[in-house]
């Protein structure tokens, strides 16, 4: 009989993930939802090695996370190993584990979600983190006053669990706060509207990315966003959009050059799993690195950076980054992971103003390019893209080069050459 420890759950739907998995136990339980079959195209054939398929509308949906719950439990299927590596089956994937007896704390994964209790709890070990306040309700005026009351201006308003800086936006004073939360449009993306305000925190914004076995990552990756995401598109609004497209992507610090930052942000990463209790897991901790050196957390996830971030890390690790997750999470080791390059990074190519596109560089006009490892479009002709937040993405282009002055020209090449173009929309 084989034991819990071969058992592992995925939430929605990756070839290589559940791929590396089946190469490693026969118990593995997937679960679909209607976005994945619509959109996604499962392959059948090769989940017929699975144990189990399930599917549900939505993972929010309390019903039919619980009944696939009472499914597996009746199967003896513990739920110490979920994985879930979207933000959007995050809090059903953490249901399912408190569910199947997982957590001593069933608030333990919304803490992984939403960024009050993820900061109140950070701040509680003694991290340093962005004075915020709680606005549940932005129609009541005391919440609203609780804001004013505490916060300096600028601050940063943003939804409690959002995700891909949807929804946010910098108010510049007091008075701006009532119009601004008044004139809010209702965010298709997230079901809660309650809403956080944060101290805006100056600085360059990291991303660390990595896997987790208990206290040691089995890799860590240090990069920094080329701009404080955010200022990408409100950068552009503020100057009547047009008039040059801000560098929009990150680029991965090489640890040889800055040691001292990795050991920084491995201390810190590190009580900041002990914090949230984030032990077996890949994580995207976002960091603000102040002008003194100081690290402010900003918030973390249990899932692989979005958008180009997987593609980044397969170029630094030189394998696919959901063998290297699937592999890690199940053995808790990996083989040897060693990238070509020493400087990679990655750009996301956008209009310089909103508008349907017209056209996008091809694959391998990009490819073409010395230095271009890997680039993906994701818009396509016709797309929309109307800047109402920074992640509507439309063209991903991952760079490696060996020396720093290369990469810097590479970037700047590219930010030249590979433009996406679009007409006005009525
Ligand atoms: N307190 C802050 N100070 C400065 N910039 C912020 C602050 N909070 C958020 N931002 C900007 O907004 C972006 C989105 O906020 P974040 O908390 O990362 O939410 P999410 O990524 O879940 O949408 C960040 O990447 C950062 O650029
Ligand atoms: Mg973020």
């Amino acid at each position: 009989m084989n034991s819990t420890a071969d058992q592992v759950i995925v939430c929605k739907w990756n070839r290589d993930l559940i791929a590396t998995l089946l190469e490693h136990t026969p118990e593995v339980y997937v679960i679909l939802d209607d976005f994945d079959v619509e959109h996604m195209g499962p392959d059948w054939e090769l989940l017929k090695g699975a144990a189990k398929v399930y599917r549900v509308g939505e993972f929010d949906s309390l019903e039919e996370v619980a009944s696939v719950a009472a499914d597996l439990a009746l199967r003896g299927v513990s739920g110490d190993r979920v994985v879930s590596f979207t933000e959007f089956s995050q809090y059903g994937a953490g249901y399912l584990s408190t569910l199947l007896g997982d957590s001593a704390d069933p608030l333990r994964h919304v803490a992984f979600r939403d960024k009050r209790l993820m900061k109140q709890r950070v701040a509680a070990a003694g991290i340093a983190v962005a004075d915020w306040v709680g606005l549940p309700d932005r129609s009541d005026e005391r919440d609203l006053a609780a804001v004013t009351g505490r916060l300096e201006f600028p601050v940063v308003v943003k939804p409690v669990a959002g995700a891909g800086t949807i929804g946010t936006f910098t108010v510049r004073s007091a008075e701006e706060l009532a119009p601004r939360l008044s004139a809010l449009d209702p965010i298709p993306f997230f079901k809660s509207r309650q809403l956080i305000a944060e101290e805006f925190v100056v600085g360059r914004e990291l991303h660390v990315d990595a896997l987790w076995d208990g206290d040691e990552p089995l890799f860590l990756v240090v990069s920094a966003y080329f701009v404080n995401v955010l200022s990408v598109l409100e950068g552009l609004k503020d100057s009547k959009a047009g008039t040059g497209t801000p560098l929009d992507g990150s680029y991965v610090i090489s640890r040889e050059d800055a040691p001292d930052l990795y050991q920084q942000v491995l201390d810190v990463h590190r009580d900041v799993n002990r914090a949230l209790g984030i032990d077996r897991a890949v994580t995207h901790l976002e960091l603000f690195e102040k002008p003194d050196g100081r690290l402010v957390f900003s918030e973390i996830a249990t899932r692989l950076g979005g958008a180009y971030v997987g593609s980044m890390l397969t170029e630094v690790l030189g394998r696919d980054i959901f063998q290297v997750v699937g592999e890690g999470l199940f053995l808790g080791s990996l083989r040897e992971t060693s990238g070509k390059h020493r400087y990679v990074g990655a750009v996301h190519l956008r209009p310089a103003r909103p508008g349907r596109i017209t056209s996008l560089p091809s694959e391998e006009e990009m490819l073409a390019i010395e230095g271009v490892q890997q680039a993906q479009r994701v818009a396509r002709v016709g797309s929309v893209v109307d800047f109402s937040h920074p992640s509507e993405w439309c063209v991903f282009v991952i760079l490696g080069t060996d020396t720093a002055e290369e990469f810097d020209a590479l970037v700047a090449r590219v930010g030249r050459e590979l433009t996406v173009e679009v007409e006005p929309v009525d």
